[in-house]
């Protein structure tokens, strides 16, 4: 690996400890206003913003550090269900929008209990019974971040709905995830896969949107021998199928 790059590396690596210091400052004075102090309604909101945006920080830092593991050829195996998978990503991704959902999530138990939480934030599940249940060994970290991305993406873009499912054929992994949005033209179809391509243009899209991730999805889905197909156009909707050989 190139000098550079190795302190780069570093660099993003040492950003951790300062994050997690901001985070549990900020937690601290949200959840501990019997020694701190209380809060007013307007602080309350200002301490949360910085909480969830500590957050999204440290899934950046994470998420570059395991690209660079990606790079140099590093897997860390275990096995684990399926359902884990799925649940843990939807926990991240809640955590972020609706902490209040990710509690809930973090305390259910079957596959119908998670399908019944979040239908109401219009996300649907579709997996059956033994696909569910499966105990797959792959690289687990890697394959939650190509999930998380993809499924932050249908619910940046969707209109009002957002599925996730999931199937095993041929002994490969294949997960979908579909959103009723305004879809990618044809024409765009390989740029998105680009580094730091994005449709956003405002500022605020500028902060929220890096480009990255899809980017990003490939390189690991490359190192783990998978493939991604992306089934899109303008106004139809967008559905990723991802297929992981186990
Ligand atoms: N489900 C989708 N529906 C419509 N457009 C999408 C969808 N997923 C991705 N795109 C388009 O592809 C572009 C690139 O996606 P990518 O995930 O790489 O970056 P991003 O979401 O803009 O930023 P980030 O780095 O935070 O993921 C997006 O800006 C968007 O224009
Ligand atoms: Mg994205």
């Amino acid at each position: 690996m190139p000098d550079a790059t190795i302190k780069t590396e570093i660099l993003i690596h040492d950003l951790k400890v300062p994050i997690s210091v901001i985070d549990a400052g900020a937690k601290s004075l949200l959840n501990r206003q019997e020694s701190y102090g209380p809060l007013t309604e307007k602080q309350i909101k200002v301490l949360k913003r910085i909480i969830r945006n500590t957050l999204a920080t440290q899934r950046l830092v994470n998420d570059v550090l395991e690209l660079g593991r990606s790079r140099e050829g590093v897997m860390i195996l275990s096995s684990f269900p399926i359902s884990a998978l799925v649940t843990s990503v939807l926990m991240e991704i809640f955590d972020f929008s609706d902490p209040g959902v990710a509690e809930v999530i973090r305390k259910t138990k079957t596959y119908n209990e998670l399908e019944q939480v979040i239908k109401a934030s219009g996300t649907g599940l579709s997996f059956s019974p033994k696909v569910w249940k499966t105990m797959v060994h792959l690289d687990q970290a890697k394959v939650r971040q190509i999930l998380r991305n993809l499924v932050t993406n249908a619910f940046k873009h969707r209109a009002s709905f957002v599925e996730i499912s999931g199937s095993i054929k041929e002994n490969q992994l294949i997960l979908k995830v579909k959103d009723d949005g305004r879809g990618i033209p044809l024409a765009d179809h390989k740029k998105i896969f680009e580094t730091y391509f994005t449709t956003g243009s405002s500022i605020e899209s500028a902060i929220e949107s890096h480009g990255l991730g899809l980017a990003g999805v490939m390189v690991l889905l490359k190192d783990m021998g998978g493939t991604l197909v992306l089934d899109s156009d303008d106004g139809k909707g967008a559905e990723f199928t991802v297929t992981i050989p186990l």
